[in-house]
């Protein structure tokens, strides 16, 4: 494994748009793959261009969110590996009516779709990684803003997403700049879990049809990039249309 490199962090990688950005950016790019099914991981990694270059960091963000913190910082030192670029894919949901929700279930919904979040960029942006921080894009989604009946609390999560980027990127301009996407419905295992009827319905009229997941790595490719150095603290639609 390289030392002393610069490395860009996917969190949510073993399943969906995680698993098929790790893959297009493991051309390109040495990364640190996170997740809580090591099996998964393992396979994408061994999926990846030159698999051996790539670090994988196991944790389960819904039940160990005080852990993310101390395990992130020791897998960093003890591969003496700073990250520079961050994309959050890793989130989590449960359609259900809203009196259904029991507390518990919700703080694992936001444990995994924010708090999570919160705990990466605190020590991303400490120490040894301070200086090495470029760049940070987070998945929100469209029923952040536009709502959906029996999503609420992962609306609501993703809209937490979105009021952190504002202000984080004032916060932390120049050196660092920070977006979210909000992609519309998407053809992965989380889009999968949908009724299949209710899925081709959104799909059949959505003005530009059925999303693939290359086409929000795509948008996350550019914003990543030196290519979108005067863009921070945008949260942009990526859905076909699917929110005209
Ligand atoms: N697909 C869509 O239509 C759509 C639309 C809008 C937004 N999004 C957002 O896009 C992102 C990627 O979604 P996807 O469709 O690719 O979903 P997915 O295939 O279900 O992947 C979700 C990822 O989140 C990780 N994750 C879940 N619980 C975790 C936990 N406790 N600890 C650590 N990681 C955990 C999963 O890892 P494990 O294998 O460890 O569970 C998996 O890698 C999500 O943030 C989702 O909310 C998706």
């Amino acid at each position: 494994m390289s030392m002393g490199l610069s490395y860009t962090l996917i969190t949510g990688a073993s399943s969906g748009m995680g698993a098929c950005c790790a893959k297009h950016f493991s051309q390109t790019q040495n990364l640190v793959l996170a997740s809580e099914n090591m099996e998964m991981l393992e396979k994408v990694r061994c999926e990846c261009t030159r698999p051996e270059e790539h670090v994988l960091w196991h944790c389960d963000f819904a039940n160990q969110r005080d852990q993310i913190l101390p395990s992130l910082s020791t897998l960093l030192e003890e591969k003496s590996i700073t990250i520079d670029k961050y994309v959050h894919f890793a989130g989590l949901t449960q359609v259900l009516p809203i009196k259904d929700f029991v507390i518990p279930y919700v703080d694992k919904v936001f444990n995994v779709n924010f708090f999570s979040i919160v705990e990466i960029l605190r020590v991303l942006l400490k120490k040894h990684n301070k200086k090495a921080l470029q760049s940070v894009v987070l998945i929100s989604a469209l029923v952040s803003q536009r709502g959906d009946a029996g999503n609420s609390i992962y609306a609501a999560s993703k809209g937490a997403i979105n009021a952190l980027v504002y202000s984080l990127a004032k916060e932390l301009a120049p050196n660092v700049r920070i977006n979210a996407v909000m992609p519309g419905m998407v053809d992965t295992p989380m889009a999968q879990r949908v009724e299949e009827s209710f899925r081709n319905h959104i799909w059949d009229k959505n003005p530009l049809g059925k999303g693939e997941p290359m086409d929000v790595i795509n948008y996350v490719e550019f914003l990543l990039s030196d290519k979108a150095r005067w863009i921070t603290g945008q949260t942009a639609f990526v859905d076909g249309g699917q929110s005209l």
